[in-house]
Formats: C-alpha cells, sequence, structure tokens
C-alpha cells in the first residue's frame, strides 16, 4: 500500500513538473497555449502545404498565407517517450536554443546597435502543438515519399498519439538551397559567398555566433530585383553587391550564440556518430570543429565559421555553370587565390579583411 502511494505521489511530482516547464517553454511561443494543428495552420493555408523537405528531427512544408505571402513550416516532435528515426525525441529545454538562437538572428535585420543584417532567415512564429497529424500533410508526406528518389528516410508521422506535442516554426520563404540551386557563373557565386560572409561576420560581432553546420542545404538563395544589400558591421555600412540574389542562412539545431551572459549551444559532444561521416567535405568539417574546439562546445570558437566558408567555396567552385569559359576560368583562379588564404583567418571578421576574393568585380 506504501508503495502504492508513493509511486503515485511520484507520478504526480512528475506531471506538475512537466507543466511547469511547458509553461516556461509556452513563454517562447507566439500563443501562451498549446494550440491544435487546425489553429495552428488555419485551413486554407493547411490545404496549399507541400512538403519540400526533412531531417532527423523534423519535417518540412512551404504553404501560402492568405496575404499572399510564402512561408515554411518546420514542425518538431518534442517531448515524446519513443524514438523517432531511432533518435529519443527532443525536450523543451533542448530545443529551446534553436528557438532562442533562430529569432535572435532573424531580429538582426532590425538591429539598431551597429550590427545589422538581413542574411538569416525571417522568423514569423513558433508554436506548440499537439494533436495527430492532420490528414492533409500525411497525404503531402506520401507525395514526397513516392516521388523522391529512395523514399523519405523518416518515420511516416501518421504513427504518433494523440498526445504527442509539436514544435511548428513558421518562417518567411528564403527559395531554393545552395545545393540545388542553378547558378549562371561564378561571379554570382561569389555575390552569394559575399552576404554569406558578411551575415556570418554580422552575427560573430553581435551574439558571438557559431552556424556549425553550414552545409548547402542550410544557405538559401532567391532572386530578387535589388543588385545590393546593405548591413552595418561594428558601426559601419557595407554594401553588398548582390547580383539579384538574396541570401538566407537556415537551420540552427548545432547552433551557439551567448546571450545575456550565458552561452546558448547544442553539445555535440553527446552525439560522436556526428564526428564518423565520411563522402563529403562536410563531415571532415565536424572533425575539424571538433579538433579546434577541443570538444569543448560551450566556448566560442568563431573558426568554425571560417571552417565552414572554406567548405563552402569549395562547393561553389566545383558547381556547374552556364556562363562564358573564358570568363569562367578567371573566377575559378579567385575562387582557388580565396580557398589558400582563408583558412589563415581565425574570424569572419578577418576574413573580409584579408580575402581579396571580395573586392573583385
Ligand atoms: N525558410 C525556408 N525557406 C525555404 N526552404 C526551407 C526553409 N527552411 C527549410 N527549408 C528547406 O527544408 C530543408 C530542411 O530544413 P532545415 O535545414 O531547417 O531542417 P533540418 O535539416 O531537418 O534540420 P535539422 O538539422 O534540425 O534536422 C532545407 O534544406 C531547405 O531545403
Ligand atoms: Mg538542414
Amino acid at each position: 500500500m506504501g508503495s502504492l502511494i508513493k509511486n503515485e505521489c511520484r507520478r504526480m511530482m512528475t506531471r506538475s513538473r512537466k507543466r511547469k516547464r511547458q509553461e516556461d517553454f509556452l513563454t517562447h511561443c507566439h500563443e501562451k497555449r498549446i494550440l491544435t494543428f487546425q489553429e495552428c495552420i488555419p485551413e486554407t493555408m493547411m490545404e496549399r502545404c507541400v512538403k519540400i523537405g526533412e531531417g532527423v528531427f523534423g519535417e518540412v512544408f512551404r504553404t501560402r498565407r492568405d496575404d499572399g505571402s510564402s512561408v515554411v513550416l518546420k514542425i518538431i516532435p518534442i517531448e515524446g517517450d519513443f524514438p523517432v528515426n531511432d533518435q529519443p525525441q527532443k525536450t523543451f529545454e533542448e530545443i529551446l536554443p534553436e528557438i532562442v538562437i533562430s529569432r535572435e538572428l532573424s531580429e538582426l535585420k532590425d538591429n539598431q546597435t551597429g550590427n545589422q543584417t538581413g542574411g538569416f532567415i525571417h522568423l514569423h512564429r513558433v508554436c506548440l502543438v499537439q494533436g495527430a497529424w492532420p490528414d492533409h500533410l500525411l497525404a503531402m508526406w506520401d507525395q514526397w515519399h513516392q516521388e523522391k528518389a529512395g523514399g523519405s528516410e523518416n518515420d511516416k508521422p501518421d504513427m504518433f498519439p494523440r498526445s504527442q506535442l509539436f514544435v511548428v516554426l513558421e518562417s518567411e520563404d528564403g527559395g531554393c538551397d545552395l545545393e540545388h540551386y542553378q547558378f549562371y557563373s561564378l561571379r554570382e557565386a561569389k555575390a552569394v559567398l559575399h552576404q554569406i560572409t558578411i551575415a556570418l561576420a554580422v552575427a560573430e560581432a553581435a551574439l558571438q555566433f557559431e552556424h556549425r553546420d553550414l552545409h548547402w542545404g542550410n544557405v538559401l538563395v532567391r532572386k530578387v530585383g535589388e543588385q545590393s544589400s546593405t548591413h552595418h558591421l561594428a558601426g559601419e555600412e557595407v554594401c553588398v553587391d548582390t547580383r539579384g540574389l538574396d541570401v538566407n542562412i537556415i537551420d540552427f539545431t548545432l547552433s551557439r550564440i551567448h546571450k545575456d551572459g550565458q552561452p546558448l549551444y547544442c553539445d555535440l559532444s553527446a552525439n560522436p556518430t556526428l564526428f564518423e561521416g565520411k563522402g563529403d567535405y562536410q563531415f571532415d568539417i565536424y572533425r575539424e570543429m571538433k579538433k579546434e574546439n577541443r570538444d569543448n562546445w560551450k566556448q566560442h570558437h568563431p573558426y568554425t565559421n571560417v571552417l565552414w566558408l572554406h567548405y563552402l567555396a569549395d562547393k561553389l567552385l566545383h558547381k556547374k555553370y552556364r556562363g562564358q569559359k573564358k570568363i569562367h576560368r578567371q573566377w575559378q583562379q579567385k575562387f582557388r587565390t580565396f580557398l589558400k588564404q582563408v583558412l589563415a583567418c581565425r574570424t569572419v571578421a578577418q576574413v573580409l579583411e584579408d580575402c581579396q576574393l571580395f573586392e573583385e568585380k
């Protein structure tokens, strides 16, 4: 009898602790209560959802709001007991850094304190949702599964119980990722690399930011009318020639910032398989980062951003381009020089100062 009472007390304490953690989490959400899928994604917006991507932790959909703007929804299951794609679900505390970091970077767009950039995706809202996956999203999941070579790598989300919680992140539609974007010339690619570099330098200065997972699926490119963009770095205005391409950096699952005297980060030392990948330069970068910080992910090492710039320049150099061969060869040479110079820089600010590539017209 005594142990039954003890067990019931323990269950009640666990429940009340979870309620408290949930309330804390909701303070970071747009609406301070749990929503249904229907409340979070109104009918007309739901009907227009199409799956565009997936990761180990979530599913990504593109849709249109009633005001006509295109937006992207990232849906991530959290706090559940059973694993998803062989991984334990994230807890409130584990997902919070990604949310806070996304918001801080998004807000750099309007920052008035001398470090300002629109190079990070704009986050519209974050919601906590509970319920079974809506039929339309399941149908879109099936469609992606059938159309994509090899199918989806994720478990089908119809296996979640009605009690499952999800975090929904709604952001602006940043366009196409760098891997799949068809450039005309390496000169256009230089304009993209320049925008990535300035965005990283601004975030380094404002927030001690390190992305830590800046592979070419996490950089988005979209055609725009404007031929230049303006940023502010340490109080100085910096104008970048964009060649009509707007760049947005996404996916801050592994990122780090410093905010209110505290580092916010994902402890990658708890994820040893991240450092075992083979077959692409991307996987060497995780090992190089670990060599740099000696597996201490709390500390700020801006050099990790420099390592990702080297990776991105290498990827861009080896992409296919349609432009004139002679001009292409000249730009290839400039990219090769950049690849030789960049790793000697310790910060992205230094890359901007020391590498000639961004001076080239
Ligand atoms: N705001 C956006 N605009 C356009 N496309 C996006 C946007 N956000 C995500 N995508 C697309 O969805 C893909 C997956 O999104 P994202 O990188 O955020 O998640 P992920 O890789 O699943 O993250 P995680 O590393 O947390 O598992 C991206 O590579 C991109 O193609
Ligand atoms: Mg990603």
